[in-house]
This record gives structure tokens, sequence and C-alpha cells, in this order.
């Protein structure tokens, strides 16, 4: 019987060792410790031994056993780690090779300067409000006090969806929207996009942005206006920025301003960019006409307001020194990628 315990030893030690993989080795340990495997067969024959073999022979099958058992566990883990090693060089990834990076995006510079002017208003204390760009005829000219027979209502500069419907040429008519039904105090910017009949060109597209704000209010001033957008240039421009109003005409505002900044790479001197002038236009602005405020149904001895339009392609150009407006509209990433 030892000699049989011992060639299971070997047997089993053998087959262990030359198992490749877990169900190998499993079916190994099942053929030798398993319920009907060999070594139980021993251990079940022992009743025909004599009193003094037996517990010789029962240690001997335990440790045969236990060697086994050893011998199982050790190819275990030796499988496993081989399978591991197997599985990390079939999926290991070279770290040194270039990574194959998405580009990051970015806002286009004409919507970086709304974000900014819109941030520097709200810092003030205004509100965003929003106008669709197909709008009445009435609120684009008539309720903001433009006669029938101004120029800019005509068919050669405005494109009408029909006679009462139009794309709107400029943000004012937001201002319309916002005094509507409402009372003052009212602070507001809006940022959109306008359409006007012109030729595309180096300064003009059909297509454009502005950035309208108006301020309804008790006892709103010139002075309120020249605060504010002195304020707004010093912001958006450098604090050395000063602000001139010059007269001009818009039906909706009495009295009438285009706004300059004095430039802001020759500090009023004159040089390329304000072609010599010391001053940069920036802005159409001015006092909100009594008509327009009647128009909407606000008071206007009671109150005033004023109201001002930037255009956005004027400033982006104006920053960044770029001498031709197709260049935002034509997404060439050479262009855009620099800002
Ligand atoms: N809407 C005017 C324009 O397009 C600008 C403007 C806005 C002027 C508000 C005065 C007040 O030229």
């Amino acid at each position: 019987m030892k000699k049989q315990l011992e060639e299971i030893l070997a047997k089993a030690l053998s087959e262990v060792d030359t198992a490749a993989d877990e169900p190998t080795l499993k079916a190994a340990q099942v053929a030798y410790l398993g319920k009907k495997g060999a070594l139980t067969a021993i251990l079940r024959g022992m009743g025909g031994l004599t009193p003094e073999e037996r517990p010789v022979i029962g240690a001997l099958a335990n440790e045969v056993r236990e060697k086994i058992e050893a011998a199982v566990g050790a190819k275990l883990s030796d499988i496993k780690a081989k399978e591991l090693e197997a599985r990390l060089a079939k999926e290991r990834v070279d770290i040194t090779l270039p990574a194959n990076s998405k580009k990051p995006g970015r806002l286009h510079p004409l919507s970086q300067v709304e974000k900014e002017l819109s941030d520097i208003f709200v810092g003030m204390g205004f509100t965003i409000a929003e106008g669709p760009e197909v709008e009445l005829a009435y609120n684009n000219f008539d309720a903001l006090n433009a006669p029938a027979d101004h120029p800019s209502r005509d068919f050669q500069d405005t494109f009408y969806i029909s006679p009462e419907v139009l794309l709107r040429t400029q943000t004012s008519p937001v201002q319309i929207r916002a005094m509507q039904g409402k009372q003052p105090p009212i602070r507001i910017i809006s940022p959109g996009r306008v359409y006007r009949c012109d030729e595309v060109d180096g300064t003009h597209s059909p297509m454009f942005h502005q950035l309208e704000g108006l301020v309804v209010g008790k006892d709103i001033s010139l002075a309120d206006l020249k605060g504010t957008l002195e304020q707004f240039a010093k912001i958006y421009f450098g604090e050395e920025t000063r602000t001139r109003l010059r007269p001009h005409n818009f039906p909706f505002t009495e009295p009438s301003a285009e706004v300059d900044v004095s430039c802001f790479v020759c500090g009023g001197k004159g040089c390329r960019l304000c072609k010599g002038e010391g001053w940069i236009e920036i802005l159409g602005a001015g006092m909100v006409h009594p008509h327009v405020l009647e128009n909407c149904g606000i008071d206007p001895e009671i109150y005033s307001g004023f109201a001002f339009g930037v255009g956005l392609e004027r400033v982006v150009m104006i920053k960044y020194g770029i001498d031709d407006m197709r260049h935002l509209y034509e997404n060439d990433l050479r262009f855009l990628s620099q800002f």
C-alpha cells in the first residue's frame, strides 16, 4: 500500500506539473483528491490493514494529500501569473506613441467679444434681453420714431419678408420689446445679429452683430450715459482710455451722439490704427426720444433714458487689428486659431 501511495504521489505531481491551464489542473486535482479519486480509493481500502499498519499508512496518505494539494496550489498561482502576463503583453499600450489628441475648439472672436462686453455690462447691473432677428417693421422702425421716408426703410437697405415683417436692421427693436408693457426701471443689453442690404467688402456685410444697451428710469441724464460708456471703455480698452461724444442723428434718440474712444494703441497721438486721428469711433448712443417712450406706454414727463448700440465686428477688428471684415466669416482655421 505504501508503494501504491508513492506511485500515486509521483503520478499526481507530474500531472500537476505538466498541467498547462486551470481546467487541466482542476481535472488532475479531482482525479487524485476527489471523492472518486485515486487517493480516496486507497483510504477506503485501509479497513483491511492491521492495527499496526493503519496509523503508518494513514499518516503517509495524509502526507501525500498535503503534498498534492500544495503542488496544485502552487501550480494554480503559477498558471494565473502566466495568464496575467500573457494578457498584459497582449493588451500592452505603447505610451511613447504620440497621443491622438483632439484639438480643443474655441469661441469665435465675435462670440468672445460679445461675451466680454456682456460680462462688463452685466457687472454694472444690466440684464440680457433677447429679441428675434425676424422682426416687425413696427418695432424696427415706426416705434423707434423712424419716419416713413427714412432712407434706412428703403427696399434697397432692408430685407423685407413682407411689408410688415423684415430682418431687423439693428438691435434697437429690442428696446421696444424691453419697454412695451413694462414700467421702469429698465436696464438691459441685447447682443445679436442684424441685417442690411450691403454688398460684401472689407468693412461691410449683409449680416453683422450689434450689442444694444437701454436704461430707463427717473432722472437718467446724459451724464449717466457718458459715465456708463466711459466706465465700459476703461474696463475694455484700458484705464487710460478717454471717451468723447460727437453730435449725430438717430431718429430714436435726442440728443444723439457717436462715441469715440482715445486710441488705445497710440494713446491719442495718432497712428495707423486710428488713421492719425487719435480717436476711434466705437458706437452710437443718445437719450431715448420722448416719442419712443410714449410709443411704449412710458410717460416721458416722469421717466427718461439712454440707449447705445455697439457694432461688434468693429470692436473685434479694432481690438485685434483685423483689416478685412470678411476674415470673420470665412471660417478659415488659420485665421480663427489666432484668437
Ligand atoms: N441702432 C443704431 C445703429 O444701428 C445704433 C444706436 C443704438 C444708436 C442705440 C443710438 C442708440 O446705428
